[in-house]
């Protein structure tokens, strides 16, 4: 490896103890991997991210996976791989994403979002790789192909395990539905496993046990024709930003309540044991506002910060635009005005059933001075993963291990819509065994994941293995 002994000194004084060459190895190859621009959403990339996609089928092809193959699907590809020891084995079906969301803006990174650095934090004081896609999802994908690595090289794998990274993830996943029921034999699992979601900390360890669904939107609200001069018309015509923004403040009342009839209809209401459960792993107040610079908790009246962000649904703009928003002032009443808005949800909803409640009531509540359209983007279910399974329990006794604590489970707010559809068509619980941290600002700039994370995931994978193999011998 070029500048090996620079890396390995550079290392060892990072990351605090000597790193084996193999361990150094597995990193420096990481930081070639964020490299690569696979920014799913942007078309122009549309090259990255298959050169990402092959980068993985290579990854493969070294630890000797077989059936590796970067397949075509009508919009990014999916890379397939297996390690098939023993067909009366279980087989774990690793699922994780290559792509990344864009970097922007790009103004407020430190250092650039395709130039990996590592640098020390307050919270990662043996350093942290500074990249998009360093968390979310390369860093936390890469530790499964390492893991196997390791467990190969040591003789001790014993399973049976497939590999399917996809590159859409952070658009929607729109095409690995069809991919799925295309190669339902090839994909056939015991157990879905992901690192694609966070811990709370590296002292008190989580499993994530629940995501949230997700209904995104996108309106747009039409005046007059064209745009006007503000001074000529300004007071006779709707203007569509002043109208769109009265019609978004009108979305939440006054507990911040999402005000669309019918919205918590099929929401469930926790017992307070059910919430003591969830409780479990709260969020301490002050750091949270600390840490994110604000004074005040903003959220819906009666639940704590934890079930606001994990147990509850949400609405928020995710962007909103309109007019002229170019340097200098320009007096003018725009022709129309367009926001995203996304809505997080919870078990028992449906999201498809909420974005046609959203449809019907924004374009219920348009005045007749303005003309509304209303378009859903992609969507997900909630999903709550069983923890009295082997993979739970073997999850849960390989972080033990490794941090020297018991992990608690974690509803978190986030979502992976395919999970839900992975239990649907492939008749497969999912487990989630993160690593990252909130503050390793996924889909922020400057998103980071700390080297020790890394390490302590790969290790942490490679003891859940053989956790899950001694559980299901006892078990079969
Ligand atoms: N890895 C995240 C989801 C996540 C992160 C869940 C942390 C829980 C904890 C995933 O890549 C993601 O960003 N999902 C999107 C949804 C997708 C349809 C764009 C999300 O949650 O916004
Ligand atoms: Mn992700
Ligand atoms: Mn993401």
């Amino acid at each position: 490896m070029k500048d090996s002994l620079f890396w390995g000194i550079f290392m060892d004084k990072i990351y605090g103890t000597m790193q084996t060459q193999l361990e150094q190895n597995q990193l420096h190859e990481l930081l070639e991997f964020l490299k690569i621009p696979s920014i799913s959403a942007d078309s122009s990339y549309k090259q990255s991210v298959n050169e990402a996609a092959q980068w993985v089928a290579n990854s493969l092809k070294s630890i000797d996976c077989e059936s590796v193959a970067v397949i075509p699907t009508p919009g990014h590809p999916v890379v397939y791989g297996e390690y098939m020891i023993d067909n009366n084995l279980p087989t774990i079906l690793v699922y994780g994403h290559y792509d990344v969301q864009p970097p922007d803006p790009v103004d407020l990174w430190d250092s650039p979002p395709f130039e990996p650095v590592i640098k020390k934090t307050d919270i990662h004081p043996e350093g942290a790789i500074f990249a998009r896609g360093a968390c979310d999802d390369k860093g936390q994908m890469f530790m499964h192909i390492k893991a196997i690595e390791n467990l190969k090289s040591k003789g001790e794998l014993p399973c049976n395990v497939k590999f399917m990274i996809e590159g859409e993830e952070e658009v929607g996943s729109d095409h690995l539905e069809g991919f799925i029921k295309d190669h339902l034999d090839k994909l056939r699992c015991d157990q879905i496993l992901i690192s694609d979601t966070g811990i709370n900390s590296l002292t008190k360890p989580a499993i994530t046990t629940g995501l949230r669904g997700l209904s995104y939107m996108e309106v747009t609200v039409t005046g007059p024709n064209r745009d006007l001069h503000s001074g000529l018309y300004g007071g006779t015509v709707a203007n569509p930003i002043n109208i769109l923004c009265e019609m978004i403040a009108s979305l939440h009342n006054e507990d911040y309540q999402v005000n669309i009839p019918g919205f918590y209809d099929q929401v469930i209401d926790y017992t307070e044991t059910e919430r003591k459960m969830i409780e479990q792993a709260p969020i301490d107040d002050k750091n949270f506002k600390q840490s994110l610079a604000i004074k005040r908790l903003h959220g819906e009246s009666g639940f704590t910060t934890l079930e606001r962000k994990s147990i509850r649904p949400t609405l928020d703009v995710n962007g909103i635009w309109g007019g002229y928003t170019g340097e200098g002032a320009k007096t003018v009443i725009p022709s129309q005005a367009h926001a995203k808005i996304s809505m997080r949800l919870v078990p028992n909803q449906q999201w498809e059933t909420i974005s046609q409640l959203f449809e019907n009531h924004f374009k219920s509540i348009a005045p007749e001075s303005v003309k509304v359209t209303v378009n859903t983007h992609h969507g997900g279910q909630a999903y709550l993963t069983p923890t009295d399974d082997i993979g739970y329990q073997a999850a849960s006794k390989a972080y033990e291990k490794v941090f020297g604590v018991a992990p608690v489970p974690l509803r978190d707010g986030g979502s992976i819509p395919i999970v839900p559809m992975f239990e649907e068509v492939l008749g497969c619980k999912t487990l989630l065994m993160g690593f990252g941290l909130d503050s390793d600002a996924i889909h922020s700039p400057n998103e980071h994941y700390g080297i020790r994370n890394f390490f302590l995931g790969i290790e942490t994978i490679e003891a859940f293995y053989s956790e899950y193999m001694k559980l299901w011998e006892k078990n079969t």
